[in-house]
C-alpha cells in the first residue's frame, strides 16, 4: 500500500496528540459488549426490569479496578445481563458508533459474543439484528463502515462453539468472520481446532486471542492449527524471538489493546507496554480499545496516551498504525485505497 508522505518526517512531536485525534483510523478489537457504559447499564436494567447488584452508577464504576482477565470477565458477563431486546443491541452499538464517528474511526470490525445472550434466553436472532440495523444506521448516518464477528466463548466446550456456529448459520451473511474469546489461560487454541476448520470451509474469516495472558505457544497455535489471519493482543510473542520472525514474515497483523493491558496487568503501566518494541521489530501493529467503557478510553484515548508514555514513537508511527489498521481489515480494496488517500491528506496538511 502506500508509503509515508515526506511531510511525516518534518513533523514535531507537538503535533502528535491532534494528529493522532484527526487521523482517519480502523478499530478491529473491540468487544461490543464492552463498550455497555454504566450509564446504559442502569438505563437498560431499569427498562428491562433487570436487578444488578450495584447501588449506583458510582459503585459499578468503583468496581472495575481488575487484577487479571477473569477478574474483568466476570464483571463484564454481569454488565451484558441487561441485554434481553433486539433495541438494547442497537442502543449499545450505535452508543459506540457515535464514539467511534467522534474519533475519526472510519471503519469498525466489531466482535459480538452469542453465547453471552442466547445462554440466558435470548435468541442469536435478537442479537443480530439489534446489531445489525445499528451497522446500516452507522453506515448511513454517521458515515462509519463496520463489519461483525462473532466470537466463541474458549471458557465453554468446542461442541457449544459447533451448536452456536449451527445457530448462527441462517444469519450467515450478516458477519464475515469468527474469533475466540473470554478466559485465556488453560483454554488453548487446540481445544477448538475442529470448529474452525469448519469456520474456514464456510468461507468465514478467522482471528484469535493469543499472549494476551496465555504463552507465546498459544500464538504458534493460533497461527498453525486454527490458520488465522490476525493475532488479537499477541504482545508476549516476544518472549519468542522464532515466533517474531515467523509473525514478521507473515505480515501477521497483531490488534494490541494499550489501554486495556494496563487495567488488566500484563504491563503496569504504559510506559513499560511492549508496543513500540513490536513495531521496531516489523510487526504489522494496530492500535484498540477492546472494552472501551471497561478500560478508560476509546480509540483516541489509547492512541494520544500510548505516544505520551512512550517517547521513541514519532509521526511516521502515527501514520503507519493507521494505514496497517486499513491494510489488516476485512473491508474491500477500494475501501483500503479510499482510507489510505484521507489518511495522506491528514499527514500532507502536517
Ligand atoms: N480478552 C479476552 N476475552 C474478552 C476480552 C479480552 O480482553 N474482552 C471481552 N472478552
Ligand atoms: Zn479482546
Amino acid at each position: 500500500m502506500t508509503t509515508a508522505p515526506d511531510s511525516v518526517n518534518t513533523i514535531p512531536r507537538e503535533r502528535l496528540p491532534d494528529l493522532l485525534r484527526d487521523m482517519p483510523k480502523a478499530e478491529l478489537h473491540i468487544h461490543i459488549e464492552g463498550s455497555l457504559e454504566p450509564e446504559l447499564i442502569f438505563a437498560l436494567a431499569q427498562r428491562n426490569g433487570v436487578s444488578i447488584p450495584y447501588a449506583s452508577v458510582e459503585a459499578l464504576r468503583a468496581a472495575y479496578a481488575f487484577t487479571d482477565l477473569q477478574s474483568f470477565l466476570d464483571i463484564y458477563y454481569a454488565g451484558a445481563s441487561v441485554l434481553l431486546k433486539e433495541e438494547d443491541f442497537f442502543d449499545m452499538a450505535m452508543a459506540y458508533f457515535r464514539r467511534a464517528a467522534a474519533d475519526h474511526v472510519v471503519h469498525a470490525e466489531l466482535f459480538f459474543d452469542p453465547q453471552t445472550h442466547t445462554d440466558r434466553g435470548v435468541s442469536f436472532e435478537t442479537v443480530i439484528k439489534g446489531l445489525t440495523r445499528a451497522s446500516e444506521t452507522a453506515q448511513r448516518e454517521l458515515g462509519v463502515s463496520s463489519l461483525l464477528i462473532m466470537c466463541f466463548l474458549r471458557h465453554l466446550s468446542e461442541e457449544a462453539a459447533f451448536a452456536t456456529l449451527e445457530e448462527s448459520l441462517p444469519w450467515r451473511h450478516l458477519f464475515v468472520g469468527v474469533g475466540l474469546d473470554s478466559g485465556e489461560r488453560g483454554n488453548p487454541p487446540d481445544k477448538f481446532e475442529r470448529v474452525f476448520e469448519r469456520c474456514r470451509a464456510l468461507g468465514l474469516h478467522v482471528v484469535a486471542h493469543a499472549g494476551e495472558e496465555g504463552p507465546p505457544d498459544y500464538i504458534w497455535d493460533a497461527i498453525e492449527l486454527l490458520k488465522v489471519e490476525r493475532i488479537d493482543h499477541g504482545v508476549r510473542c516476544l518472549e519468542d524471538p522464532r515466533l517474531v520472525l515467523r509473525l514478521a514474515a507473515a505480515r501477521m497483523p497483531l490488534t494490541v489493546c494499550p489501554l486495556s493491558n494496563v487495567k488488566l496487568c500484563v504491563f503496569k503501566t504504559l510506559a513499560e507496554h511492549n508496543l513500540a518494541t513490536l513495531m521496531e521489530a516489523g510487526l504489522c501493529v494496530t492500535i484498540n480499545s477492546d472494552d472501551p467503557a471497561y478500560f478508560g478510553g476509546y480509540m483516541n484515548q489509547n492512541f494520544v496516551e500510548t505516544f505520551e508514555a512512550l517517547p521513541q514513537l514519532s509521526a511516521r508511527h502515527a501514520y503507519q498504525l493507521a494505514l496497517n489498521s486499513f491494510d489488516a481489515s476485512f473491508a474491500s480494496a477500494d475501501d483500503k485505497h479510499r482510507w489510505s488517500k484521507q489518511l495522506d491528506a491528514v499527514f500532507a496538511a502536517g
